[in-house]
């Protein structure tokens, strides 16, 4: 066997969930496709790292703390359990979980920002902000409620009215009230630190044409380009739940400067655990792949905030940000009261983990497309592609090969043709994989899953079963189908990780190379086969909606 191509050493990471709710359907097409692109990459033999953790910092979290009379400790404790424990049961393995109110980032966020400031990309002035005289807090603009000055519509955010579609600034608010103590704000002067984008203007503008961008996001990114950029404010008065900032007492980091370095201390935190060393991945001139999966709305603090910051702080920076798009359920954005928001734990109450892994993965491409979870479309897919396709190849084959040949594979594969030609589609395939293809891989995997179909079809081993002095060739056609199956959960591995490790079992032969150094399986034994998946069962899903809708009576 030769060796595929020269390993790569690779770092992916996905955004970190906040930690102040559950994680739903949406959050999982980002860990879903960057699980699935990992798994790949270390199918195909590189040493790849997927590192992550919870975004444990800022006013919601501090706010929803205090609702709930615990301290954000215990809330980001027990959020960070129930997050973990929700990417267990779907597959999603992470090589290191982290939270970002931890040591390392704690120390790597002051290293960072330090550094910024000391080569004088920091700076300082006094700003005027809403502030709640009986919370004595300043307010975001998501905490001050009041009527639309436009519509007049009631109950609208600081930042925007939902009903006509108005933007503003809070001041413009009609009859503003804080959301968290009802009190009317005051007008409060502090100071705030700032970090000075505009000196990473050049650089930026470099740095989003070298490659690194899918061109939608590119082009987003001119855009914000030319029309100049901000300072960024980076601190927040105390109270706030994140890092004092080194040389200001009473000022924190806002959240969104500390977030990004998570992924840093995740790794940080893997290191001390391993023999990896952090330098390598993170030095200036290091050579190792580090990528990051994002979804489309949180661009602005990767591409243009995160590069910066690297750069200034002289560490390297991303090879790559692949931004996904929003999940819609049934045509519309995920609501509450229609039953549509459905968190992670509510679907594992219902429905196999692996049926939405493969339904994301046939919908995924490499665009900012917003994809779709239509449940009708989703009961199909399953049913006919994993369900009526694939596993039903081995439940149609398995039988005879028990009853008939002591579970035994035959001498040779005698379809040598139909073997190699399911082997040399794996350059296309692994392109897909490879350029985030996900559901072209999915097409082109389930038509060699109907070849294969199609093969047992014409042969037909339920008749030659019943024909004299023809075991031989049931044998053979049998054991071709059966190697037949094998090369598609190979191909599927990084999709359906618990499927393809039962289909191992059944095979008795393990798949951990990618497919071109799989060989038939001749004389060899198999394991009983059990049913791998059943029908996707329309009652769990209407059981998924009611529970949806419950879940909101409950908060
Ligand atoms: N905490 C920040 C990320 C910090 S990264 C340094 C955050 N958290 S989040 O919980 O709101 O979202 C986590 C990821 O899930 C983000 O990439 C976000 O785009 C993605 N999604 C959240 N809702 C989604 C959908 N409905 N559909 C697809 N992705 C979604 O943002
Ligand atoms: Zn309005």
């Amino acid at each position: 066997m030769t060796p595929l191509m020269t390993p790569r050493k690779i770092l992916v990471t996905s955004a970190l969930p906040y930690a102040n709710g559950a994680i739903h359907l949406g959050h999982l097409v980002e860990y879903i496709q960057t699980d699935i692109w990992v798994r790949f990459q270390k199918q195909r033999g590189h040493e790849c790292y997927y590192v992550c953790a919870d975004d444990a910092h800022g006013t919601p979290i501090m706010l929803k703390a205090d609702r709930d009379g615990i301290t954000p400790e215990e809330l980001i404790a027990e959020v960070g359990k129930s997050h973990i424990a929700d990417f267990n049961e779907f597959g999603i393995a992470f090589d290191n979980y982290h939270s970002t109110h931890s040591d390392e980032n704690k120390t790597l966020s002051s290293l960072v920002y330090t550094r910024l400031r000391d080569a004088g990309h920091i700076s300082s002035r006094t700003i005027t902000q809403a502030f709640d005289p009986v919370k004595n807090m300043f307010l975001p603009d998501r905490f001050i409620k009041g009527d639309c000055p436009k519509c007049g519509a009631k109950d609208q955010y600081g930042d925007g009215c939902e009903v006509c579609g108005a933007n503003y600034s809070p001041t413009d608010l009609k009859n503003a009230v804080s959301a968290i103590s009802g009190a009317t704000p005051i007008e409060k002067e502090s100071e705030h630190y700032f970090f000075d984008l505009a000196d990473f203007t050049e650089m930026l503008r470099d740095w989003t044409n070298a490659g690194h961008l899918q061109a939608e996001v590119r082009n987003k990114l001119a855009e914000w380009l030319e029309s100049g950029l901000q300072q960024w404010d980076i601190s927040r008065d105390a109270p706030y739940f994140g890092f004092e900032i080194p040389d200001a007492p009473n000022k924190y980091f806002y959240v969104w400067l500390d977030a990004p370095i998570g992924y840093m201390a995740s790794f940080q935190n893997l290191c001390d655990k391993t023999d990896l060393n952090f330098d390598d991945f993170w030095a200036k001139d290091s050579d190792v792949e580090l990528y990051h999966f994002i979804g489309k709305d949180i661009i602005y603090f990767h591409a243009l905030f995160w590069p910066a910051m690297l750069r200034g702080a002289n560490f390297r920076t991303p090879d790559a940000i692949f931004a996904h798009g929003f999940l819609t359920v049934n045509g519309e954005k995920m609501s509450k009261s229609r039953g549509t928001f459905i968190t992670a734990r509510t679907y594992l109450d219902h429905l196999n983990p692996e049926y939405l892994r493969y339904y994301f993965a046939a919908k995924l491409s490499n665009t900012i497309d917003d994809l779709d979870l239509n449940f009708d479309d989703f009961s199909q897919r399953v049913n006919s592609d994993l369900v009526g396709k694939v596993v039903n190849i081995a439940s149609r084959c398995s039988g005879f090969i028990r009853k008939k040949f002591d579970n035994q594979l035959s001498a040779t594969c005698v379809e040598s043709d139909l073997f190699a030609e399911f082997i040399a589609a794996n350059g296309a395939i692994a392109d897909y994989y490879e350029h985030r293809e996900f559901g072209k891989a999915m097409r082109e995997i389930m038509e060699l899953a109907d070849k294969a179909n199609q093969y047992i079809d014409h042969k037909k081993p339920w008749s030659i079963a019943k024909e004299e002095g023809k075991d031989a060739e049931l044998h053979d056609v049998c054991s071709v189908a059966i190697n037949l199956f094998r090369i598609l959960a190979a191909y599927l591995k990084p999709v359906l990780p618990a499927l393809t490790t039962e289909a191992e079992l059944f095979l008795n032969a393990p798949i951990t190379t990618w497919i071109d150094e799989l060989q038939p399986l001749v004389n060899h034994t198999l394991n009983d086969f059990k049913p791998l998946m059943t029908r996707v069962e329309a009652d769990k899903i209407a059981a998924i909606i009611d529970d949806s809708k419950e879940n909101l009576l409950k908060v």
